[in-house]
């Protein structure tokens, strides 16, 4: 009997249209354009202003495009998984919402949360349904409204975090898709980069909401560390198991946290600067989205084939890497 495989057949993705630039960043705190630049990469990020709109009002539009783009009518789909760590609200679940919104009614629907590695992780139990042959069609939804959670009173943090949604379309294929993954946890990180209140420990009161705890909080030295150290680990480990060479990478796919982290891992892999997806000075770092939205850009440079590495490392701490080979041509 052949392996089963669960191939990417599409991507799609969307970013709000209002744009928060370094110099508007200047304007909200004490920095400046060349220190946003040099330690981040990023010069600007996308933001959702419209009042009253969240996660899934950017996810909708994408998966309405995806099921176009892949000629999949709303019934047809299995199931649908969200990662995101800004949820519409609590509960219910921001899959369920999108599911709604799109008319996607015959399939059943969850969130996965494990910060900027959330797509991963969701990519590593969709393909699981899809490999046992109980699911053909998974759409894999990576989106974050960050800006509702970002202090922009504190300078540390506020550069870095722009809103966006990236989606997948996962299906079954015998030769091409997902090969490989290797995920981990580490519980004993969560205290540097988590947002203080508002879950049960910790609920949301007059006070929690003066000290400004609804917003991430991170010490960013010892994440930028950590990630450095475990995203190329876990990167270099996926290709040392399947004995791929710098060469026969075709694309790094890293989350998009922090320039400075994307080019020491890709230097500890030992590729170059054209083999690595990079749109962090566009978007910033849009957690759960990055992954797919590089997907979505580079999608035309794609080729049946390919061999791409994706990795991420976020709070929790989370980390992880899945290895795949690209399952078609662009038009
Ligand atoms: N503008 C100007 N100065 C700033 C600043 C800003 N926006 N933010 C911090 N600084 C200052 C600090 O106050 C500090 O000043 P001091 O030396 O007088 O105390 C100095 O810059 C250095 O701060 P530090 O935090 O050491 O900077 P850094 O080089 O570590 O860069 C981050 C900060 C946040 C960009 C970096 O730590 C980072 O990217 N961390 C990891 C992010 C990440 O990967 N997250 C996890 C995955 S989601």
């Amino acid at each position: 009997m052949r392996n089963i495989h669960a191939a990417i057949t599409g991507v799609t993705g969307y970013v709000p249209k209002d744009i928060l630039s370094n110099a508007d960043i200047e304007n909200l705190v004490d920095t400046t354009d060349e220190w946003i630049t040099t330690r981040t990469g990023i010069k600007e990020r996308r933001i959702l202003k419209e009042p009253g709109k969240g996660t899934s009002d950017m996810a909708v539009p994408a998966v309405e495009e995806l099921l176009r783009k892949t000629g999949t009518l709303p019934e047809e789909v299995d199931i649908l998984i969200c990662a995101t760590v800004t949820p519409d609200m609590q509960f219910p679940a921001t899959a369920n919402i999108i599911c709604d919104k799109v008319g996607i009614k015959n399939a059943y629907s969850f969130d996965i949360s494990a910060a900027c590695s959330g797509f991963l992780f969701l990519l590593t139990v969709a393909s699981k349904f899809i490999e046992t042959g109980s699911a053909k069609k998974i759409i894999c939804v990576g989106a974050d409204n960050m800006t509702s959670i970002t202090n922009y009173q504190d300078r540390s943090t506020c550069p870095l975090f722009g809103d966006g949604a990236g989606v997948v379309m996962l299906e079954p294929s015998e030769e091409y898709g997902i090969q490989d993954h290797l995920l981990k946890v580490d519980g004993s990180g969560r205290n540097f980069l988590y947002q203080k209140s508002g879950g049960s420990v910790s609920p949301a009161s007059h006070e929690t909401v003066e000290r400004r705890e609804h917003f991430v909080f991170q010490e960013g030295q010892t994440v930028f560390k950590v990630a450095v150290t475990k995203m190329a680990d876990i990167a270099v480990e996926m290709m040392e198991k399947h004995n791929i060479q710098s060469d026969d990478l075709t694309w790094l796919v890293p989350h998009q946290a922090n320039l400075r982290i994307i080019e020491a891992v890709a230097r500890r892999m030992g590729i170059k600067r054209e083999q690595v997806m990079i749109n962090i000075q566009k978007y910033g770092n849009t957690t759960d989205a990055t992954i797919p939205l590089c997907l979505w850009e580079y999608e035309d440079q794609l080729k049946k084939g390919d061999k791409l590495i994706l990795t991420a490392f976020g709070g929790g701490f989370t980390w992880g890497a899945i290895y795949l080979t690209w399952a078609y041509d662009s038009k």
